[in-house]
């Protein structure tokens, strides 16, 4: 076995990381070989919750869980940490507008960024989850800023997941065989998920476009609406929102970060927008198609894909979001007290 990792996980007594924390401790992020000592955030009367989770933790008996840390503190969590994921968030609760969602969790990622930038090992590979997830890595981005910008992402592989499996079943072919599909933006209903370029591999290894095989009202009508509100569904049929899709997708993440990409697959991450690629503005953090490199995890937009004309007016409508929810939330940082 490899020497242990700290991997911090934050809402640790939510539903998410209820599935999440097996996923890690069962190899399918980091490897087999690779022990983990995690480190549990939550807030403070979430402890008695969270104290529930540790004692099912130790009944599994996962032969790669080296130790766990259970606390409220940030600073604690963060500790020397490899890898932190941020799931933890201010729901948006009955009555609350965008605008106080994301200024109480402008609080919430202010706050964790400044305490990975302090604690936390100077190499942390951080992915936020928690709603509004690019926005809320932009602000512990902001504030983490003596960490590099490329240590932070935010979550759009369940979506990049969803779009495949759309994909493959109004194809009638195996998710497996779907490649090239992605996402662009926001982690929100402007997101785009793009088929344009996407492809399916046949039997006889050949490929065909997708949008050979499908109408292009569907691929630019319905499927890109049932990939936006699939949230809203899921929250509709179960009365709460996606959790073993988001565990999944989580650890998709983290392990393709980790592993690197697979030969000629391309994937969705929102990074931190540098201002060079596809006209997208600098300073949010947007969705782009990236490969990773399995030597350095550099993570790579991939560029000069065809953007048409269509293509490009969802891009402008997702970045202008981001560029609001940016706007708010500086705003609200910029008041004293946050
Ligand atoms: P949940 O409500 O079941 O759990 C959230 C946990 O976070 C709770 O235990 C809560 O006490 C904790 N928490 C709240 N404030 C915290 C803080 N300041 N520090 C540490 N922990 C804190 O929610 P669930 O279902 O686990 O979802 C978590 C977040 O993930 C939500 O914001 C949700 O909207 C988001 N999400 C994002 C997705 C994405 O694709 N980016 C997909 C699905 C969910």
């Amino acid at each position: 076995l490899k020497p242990f990792i700290r991997v911090a996980v934050t809402g640790a007594a939510g539903q998410i990381c209820y599935s999440l924390l097996a996923n890690i401790c069962k190899g399918e992020m980091f490897g087999a070989d690779q022990p983990v000592v995690l480190h549990l955030l939550d807030i403070t009367p979430a402890l008695g919750a969270l104290r529930g989770v540790t004692l099912e933790l130790e009944d599994c008996s996962f032969p790669l869980l080296v130790d766990f840390v259970v606390t409220d503190k940030p600073a604690e969590a963060f500790a020397d940490v490899d890898v932190a994921i941020l799931v933890g968030a201010m729901p948006r609760r009955e009555g609350m507008v965008r605008a106080d969602l994301l200024k109480a969790n402008a609080g919430i990622f202010k706050a964790q960024g400044a305490a990975l930038a302090a604690h936390a090992k100077p190499s942390v590979r951080v992915l936020v989850v928690g709603n509004p997830a690019n926005t809320n890595a932009l602000i512990a981005l902001t504030t983490g800023s003596s960490l590099p910008k490329s240590a932070f992402t935010a979550l759009t592989f369940l979506d990049h997941n969803r779009l495949k499996a759309q994909v493959a079943c109004k194809l009638g072919v195996a998710v497996a065989d779907v490649r090239n599909t992605f996402i662009w933006g926001n982690h929100s209903k402007t997101q785009y998920p793009d088929v344009s370029h996407g492809t399916v591999t046949n039997a006889d290894g050949s490929l065909s476009r997708v949008m050979d095989l499908a109408e292009s009202a569907w691929a630019r009508d319905e499927l890109v609406t049932t990939v936006q509100t699939r949230g809203a569904a899921v929250i509709k049929a179960r009365k709460l929102s996606s959790a073993m899709s988001a565990a999944k997708a989580i650890t998709d993440h983290m392990r393709t970060w980790w592993f690197g990409t697979e030969p000629d697959d391309i994937v969705s991450m929102a990074i931190y927008s540098d201002g060079t690629h596809y006209g997208v503005a600098e300073g949010i953090i947007f969705s782009f198609p990236v490969t990773i490199d399995a030597a350095t995890g550099d993570i790579n937009v991939v560029d000069g894909l065809d953007i048409d004309a269509f293509s490009q007016s969802m891009l402008d409508k997702t970045q202008a979001e981001l560029i609001d929810e940016r706007e708010a939330a500086l705003a609200f940082l910029a008041e004293s007290n946050l």
